[in-house]
């Protein structure tokens, strides 16, 4: 399942995260690809340790944790810190899985799986040319390019490319969550039960059937997930 979601940053967070990326410094983004990425990866990376940088990730991350759809189709356990690219004009990242497990230290701690990715989109698209997130799925290529602000979550289990820019300068924010459910035909199915449960409770409030909908959905939740 891939969602775009068109309300993901408020303006005001948009605005503060576009004047981080103009006064930040980056580095080659090779640094935090996987070994069989890094001759694919051709971009730039804000530096993270700079502290406008962790700040602007914990308000972007707290958002994104917030939201009410990533919340439902994600059930997200934990994040990885976001990785905030910039592509400039003739930069790109051919097509490639995402690491499966991420974040783990010499000791084996730290580790997240990433069952979901996502990208925000932080740059206006008629900024740039190129620059598009293309994933593949059994039913053929899909291609991303949102408005500044809106963002998309797809599987990590995809491959998927970013398209050369040949204009301007592509800005993004990509993360990694891990879910309480790891399978993404159960994440689905969940969600599209959510979904029916809350329609049905705005509709006719606690009634019987949404309280037999609700039992369902939790006991599948239960089966499901890890915790
Ligand atoms: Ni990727």
């Amino acid at each position: 399942m891939i969602l775009c979601i068109a309300d993901m940053l408020p303006a005001e967070l948009l605005q503060e995260a576009q004047s981080i990326f103009a006064r930040s410094q980056f580095a080659d983004g090779k640094d935090t690809a996987g070994w069989h990425a890094r001759q694919i990866k051709h971009n730039l990376q804000i530096i993270a340790n700079q502290p406008q940088a962790q700040a602007l990730q914990q308000k972007i991350l707290s958002q994104i944790a917030a939201h009410s759809i990533i919340a439902s189709a994600v059930l997200p356990k934990q994040f990885r810190p976001l990785l905030f690219s910039r592509y400039e004009t003739g930069m790109s990242y051919d097509s490639h899985v995402d690491d499966a497990i991420m974040g783990r230290d010499a000791n084996g701690a730290g580790a997240v799986r990433s069952d979901i990715s996502f990208t925000l989109f932080l740059s206006p698209p008629d900024s740039y040319e190129g620059g598009e997130l293309v994933i593949e799925s059994t039913s053929g290529e899909q291609v991303f390019k949102l408005e500044a602000g809106q963002a998309v979550i797809y599987p990590s289990t995809s491959l998927h490319r970013v398209c050369e820019v040949t204009r301007g300068i592509r800005d993004a924010a990509v993360g990694w969550a891990q879910s309480y459910v790891r399978d993404a035909g159960q994440r689905e199915m969940l969600f599209e039960l959510d979904t029916v449960r809350r329609a049905i409770f705005r509709r006719d409030g606690k009634s019987p059937e949404f309280d037999r909908l609700s039992k369902v959905y939790s006991n599948l939740l239960r089966n499901w997930s890890e915790v």
